[in-house]
């Protein structure tokens, strides 16, 4: 149990990646945490395509570059700490890109509800980053790829009811990723009714 936690408490984004391979037998641990997520109707409307293919990897490596440079660096610049700016740019302009795997994530909208899309599907997200985390390994939740959903969809042959939700880069973080930023629970937490504190 207390592993879970420290999982937990320990994932971050990682954007920097080893040359090292992920295994199958590593892949098929953190998807079949995945698929145990909960779904609106138990639809399960998720869809994983683990791409290593190198050529499928560039391409999808020069969406997200090509978004960071058309809208994301300039909406991100005034919005982002300075660290978190630099390390989104890396991650943007190759970090990502050079994981050794990408699982693009999709939903399906003819399985789920397309109202519930979002909230059936990163639930499995969440549950596939921490099976990587627990296994040592590094990933990040992104999103910029999916604003090109079309040329997403080609890339790795997913049918127009599928929607690309997200690209989670997966591989041997470059560097410790040191502990997360995050509001103390306390602040963000309420007693019966909000704006009584917990403590
Ligand atoms: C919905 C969502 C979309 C995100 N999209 C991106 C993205 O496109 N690129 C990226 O580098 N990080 C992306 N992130 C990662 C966040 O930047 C990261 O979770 C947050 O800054 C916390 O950083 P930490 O995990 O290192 O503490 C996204 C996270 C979420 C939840």
């Amino acid at each position: 149990m207390s592993e879970l936690f420290n999982v937990i408490s320990a994932q971050r984004a990682c954007r920097s990646f080893r040359d090292v391979p992920v295994t199958d037998a590593e892949l098929e641990l953190i998807l079949d945490a995945a698929v145990h997520a909960p779904s609106a109707e138990n639809r399960q409307p998720w869809e994983f395509v683990v791409v290593r293919d190198d050529a499928a990897r560039a391409a999808i490596g020069e969406i997200i570059s090509r978004g960071w440079e058309a809208v994301g660096r300039e909406f991100s610049s005034s919005r982002l700490s300075p660290d978190l700016l630099a390390d989104v740019e890396r991650g943007a302009t190759g970090g990502i890109a050079a994981a050794p795997v990408h699982i693009v994530v999709g939903a399906d909208t003819y399985r789920g509800l397309a109202a519930t899309s979002a909230e059936s599907v990163f639930p499995a997200v969440q549950n596939l980053m921490l099976a990587a985390g627990a296994l040592g390994l590094g990933t990040a939740l992104t999103t910029i790829a999916v604003g090109f959903a079309d040329e997403l969809r080609a890339i790795v042959g997913f049918p127009n009811h599928i929607r690309p939700m997200a690209v989670v880069p997966i591989g041997h973080p470059a560097r410790p990723l040191g502990p997360p930023r995050r509001d103390p629970f306390a602040i963000r937490s309420h007693r019966d009714r909000y704006g009584t504190p917990w403590s």
